[in-house]
């Protein structure tokens, strides 16, 4: 089978075009923003090189082809020089998640950009993710060196599952996972949620946001994400940047207090 690495917003990347080809890319192209290399050989050993452009997400995957159209069949992504992979057994730095039906196994848009919005810091900052799955994006910050983290999701199958990753990757005694947000105020907070959910919830999150702290939204469309920033701003936060891909989008805010 052809394998596949790709390397989100790295289109235009020049560097990261010939660091594909040393790792053996017999081919490269570009879909939207992202820069794909294809190869002959096993890609394992592209998940194990020092390259990773700041603030971005590579995601390995074989390609199948199915009648006619390539699948990814993903292995593994990494971003901030943290591998992300769904398996056992990986080496220590490694986060290796237990997914199953649980949302959040690293390689969608949303979970990406919102991935990248954590690795970009600040790295020691406690983090609350609102609507945590497996865990993934609490569990990243926590390796990148945040001091505590708290998932919370409504659905117990998830909070099981990011409290047995939290347990798998040694990082449980700074993991908490609950149900509700809780009344503690966060310097960071990120929520992958549904366009509805986050404006549901606009107000508690703006609410629990501690003095100078940084919210990111994402789980939603480019069509519905006005709404959303305005039911934000309405709830006195500041938007300071975001980014999309694949037709999703990420909002970021600041809290002006
Ligand atoms: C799109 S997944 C995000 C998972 C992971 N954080 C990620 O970024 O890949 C959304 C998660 O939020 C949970 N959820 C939905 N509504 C919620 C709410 N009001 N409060 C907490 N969790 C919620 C769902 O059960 C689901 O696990």
């Amino acid at each position: 089978l052809p394998l596949v690495a790709r390397i989100h917003g790295a289109a235009l990347d020049a560097d990261a075009a010939s660091w594909l080809v040393d790792q053996g890319a017999s081919e490269l192209a570009a879909e939207d923003v992202d820069l794909l290399g294809l190869f002959d050989q096993p890609l394992q050993l592209a998940l194990h090189q020092e390259y990773w452009p700041a603030g971005r997400t590579l995601v390995a995957a074989e390609l199948l082809d199915w009648g006619g159209v390539w699948r990814p069949l993903a292995v593994g992504v990494e971003v901030a020089g943290i591998r992300i992979r769904q398996q056992a057994g990986g080496e220590a730095d490694d986060l290796n998640l237990v997914v199953g039906d649980v949302f959040g196994s690293a390689h969608h848009p949303t979970t990406a950009m919102c991935l990248e919005w954590v690795a970009f810091g600040p790295a020691d900052a406690p983090l609350l993710d609102v609507g945590t799955g497996t865990g993934v994006l609490a569990l990243l910050a926590l390796r990148l060196g945040a001091t505590r983290a708290r998932g919370t999701d409504l659905d117990p199958a998830a909070r099981e599952c990011a409290a047995q990753n939290a347990a798998a990757n040694g990082l449980a005694d700074r993991f908490e996972v609950q149900s509700g947000l809780g009344d503690a105020s966060w310097p960071r907070i990120v929520a992958n949620l549904s366009s509805g959910t986050v404006v549901e919830l606009a107000y508690d999150l703006a609410a629990r946001l501690a003095s100078g702290g940084s919210l990111a939204v994402s789980g939603f469309s480019v069509e519905i994400a006005p709404e959303v920033e305005r039911a934000l701003l309405r709830a006195g936060l500041r938007r300071v940047g975001g980014d999309d891909r694949l037709g999703w989008v990420r909002l970021d805010f600041a809290a002006p207090w």
